[in-house]
C-alpha cells in the first residue's frame, strides 16, 4: 500500500489516485512496487531496481534505500530518472519521469522510527549491494544488529527517504483490439498540458 498525505490535486494526480482506487478494489498484489531507471553519469550506464514507493505527499513520491547503495550513486551523478508501475488487475501502466533527491532527514527520522525493529536492523546492517563471502555472514550480522536493541531506533546517516518529483506522467490503459488509451501529462513551469499518443 502506498501513505498518501495532502496530496497534490493537479489533474495527473487525480487520474493517479483514480487509477490506484480502482486497482485496491482489484485487489492487485505489489501495488507500492515500482521500478526505478536510473543513469549512472561517471560509469555512463543504465540500470533499473524495483522498489516500494511508501508515500506521496503532495508531490513528491518517496521510497526508502541505502545511500552508499549504487542507486544513490547514479542518483547523485545524474537526477533525472524515470519510473514504472503495470497494474495486471487493471491493464494499466503508468510511466514517470522525475527529478530525484534526498528525502528531508526529519521525514527519514520519522518513517525510520515507525519500521519494526526487524527491517531496521536489516537496514543497519547491510552493505547494500557490496559483495559479500556467504548469506551466513549475512545473517549472523543482520541477527548481531537485532541484538542491540539500542540502536534500532537510531536511523543510521546511511539509510533513508529518496524523493522524486514527477514532471512526466504517461497512463496506458490496455484496450481491446490494441486500442490502447494513452494519455500524457507533460509540466512545464507549473502548467500541465495533457495530450493523448496514438497506441
Ligand atoms: C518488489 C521489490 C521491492 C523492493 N523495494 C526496495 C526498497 O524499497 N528499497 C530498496 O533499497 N530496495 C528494494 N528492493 C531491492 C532493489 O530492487 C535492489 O535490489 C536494491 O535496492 C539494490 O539496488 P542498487 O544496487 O541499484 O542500489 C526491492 C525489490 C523488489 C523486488
Amino acid at each position: 500500500m502506498i501513505n498518501f498525505i495532502d496530496v497534490c490535486k493537479d489533474t495527473p494526480y487525480i487520474r493517479f489516485l483514480d487509477f490506484y482506487k480502482r486497482a485496491i478494489l482489484k485487489k492487485q498484489r505489489n501495488i507500492e512496487a515500482i521500478s526505478i531507471s536510473s543513469f549512472n553519469d561517471n560509469r555512463k550506464e543504465v540500470e533499473s531496481r524495483y522498489v516500494n514507493l511508501k508515500y506521496i505527499r503532495d508531490q513528491e513520491w518517496i521510497f526508502f534505500s541505502n545511500y552508499h547503495s549504487p542507486k544513490s550513486e547514479s542518483f547523485s551523478s545524474h537526477k533525472q530518472i524515470s519510473a514504472i508501475l503495470f497494474w495486471e488487475s487493471i491493464n494499466l501502466q503508468i510511466r514517470i519521469k522525475a527529478k530525484i533527491y534526498k528525502t528531508d532527514s526529519d521525514f527519514s527520522d520519522y518513517h525510520f522510527s515507525k519500521r519494526s525493529l526487524s527491517k531496521n536492523a536489516l537496514a543497519i546492517s547491510s552493505f547494500q549491494s557490496k559483495p559479500i563471502e556467504s548469506f551466513d555472514i549475512i545473517k549472523d550480522n543482520f541477527e548481531n544488529a537485532l541484538k542491540k536493541k539500542e540502536i534500532l531506533t537510531k536511523r543510521p546517516d546511511y539509510w533513508g527517504g529518496f524523493s522524486f518529483e514527477p514532471y512526466y506522467f504517461e497512463f496506458w490503459e490496455g484496450g481491446s483490439n490494441r486500442l490502447n488509451k494513452r494519455e500524457a501529462f507533460l509540466k512545464d513551469k507549473k502548467i500541465w498540458t495533457h495530450s493523448y499518443l496514438q497506441p
